[in-house]
């Protein structure tokens, strides 16, 4: 079987588009959605009608959560509350949206071969505990180390998450009794390569996908994902280029956002990897 999994689409509907034609040209058998689907890009409406339509098994995220209304964020989050605020307006006028990313699960458990979340399995609430944004902090290596014992015990052997908009495979050897980060295994892609992990019998892994649509925290603007063979028992992480001139148009011409600092950075990146298509 092949297992396809992509996450953080943002409102970025080019670089969707260029994971479902993936999907389409990979033999999947099946594909999940780890969330995000809607916050930061002002073009929440689109991806949230597209992904609805889809019918894809898929997990709230964050910005799903915060753009629905059912936490607040942050103080501190100034940009990502702007962007949530203003997506929130879009989707208002389409009936059922907020319905359709409140009832997205946090999880979703595939037999015995893994599980699939936004952040963390093990960041969730406890049950009678309320869902807040704190559940769903930074997940650095530092907080990966935090939960290294829980991972442990884990009952599936593959955890696929996205979250941090940073690709990478951590490879925890069934050997190790740790609490250190520093004995885990960590491979992570290249630029724009894709990249595929032979996964050890004796190993469990949690696979951060990375961003389908950015804000991309490495620099690079393509769309990521991947797919678990779990016949050849490879994970391959992909590197997906798409067209962004419009996506940086259309970004450019929204008033409102070209104020927002974090967009700002998202538009020089798209324009300076436009900068060297055009040179090349
Ligand atoms: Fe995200």
């Amino acid at each position: 079987m092949r297992y396809y999994f992509f996450s953080d689409i943002h409102g970025n509907m080019a670089a969707l588009k260029r994971c479902t034609a993936h999907i389409d040209g990979n033999r999947v058998d099946e594909a999940y959605c780890m969330g995000d689907i809607v916050g930061w890009l002002p073009f929440g409406d689109r991806t949230l009608e597209y992904m609805r339509s889809l019918s894809l098994p898929t997990v709230a995220g964050n910005h799903d959560l915060l753009v629905a209304g059912l936490f607040g964020d942050h103080p501190h989050q100034i940009d990502r509350m702007q962007a949530s605020a203003y997506n929130a307006g879009l989707i208002a006028s389409i009936p059922g949206a907020s319905d359709y990313l409140l009832q997205l699960p946090l999880a979703i458990e595939k037999n015995d071969l893994f599980t699939v979340v936004h952040h963390s399995p093990f960041h969730l609430p406890q049950p009678g505990d309320p869902l807040t944004i704190q559940c769903f902090n930074y997940l650095d290596e530092k907080a990966i180390e935090g939960c290294l014992f829980q991972w442990q015990s884990h009952p599936k052997r593959l955890i696929f998450s996205g979250h941090d908009h940073i690709p990478a495979i951590y490879e925890l050897p069934d050997t190790i009794t740790t609490s250190k980060i520093a004995d885990m295994i960590v491979h992570r892609p290249g630029l724009t390569e894709s990249f595929t992990v032979r996964l050890n019998p004796c190993s469990r892994y949690w696979i951060k996908v990375g961003s389908v649509g950015g804000p991309y925290r490495d620099g690079i603007a393509v769309a990521n994902s991947a797919i678990y063979d779990s016949t050849e028992e490879a994970v391959t992480l992909y590197r997906l280029k798409y067209p962004t001139q419009v996506l940086c148009c259309e970004l450019m011409s929204n008033l409102y956002f070209r104020n927002i600092p974090t967009i700002q950075r998202y538009i020089e990146m798209l324009k300076e990897r436009n900068a060297i298509r055009s040179d090349a």
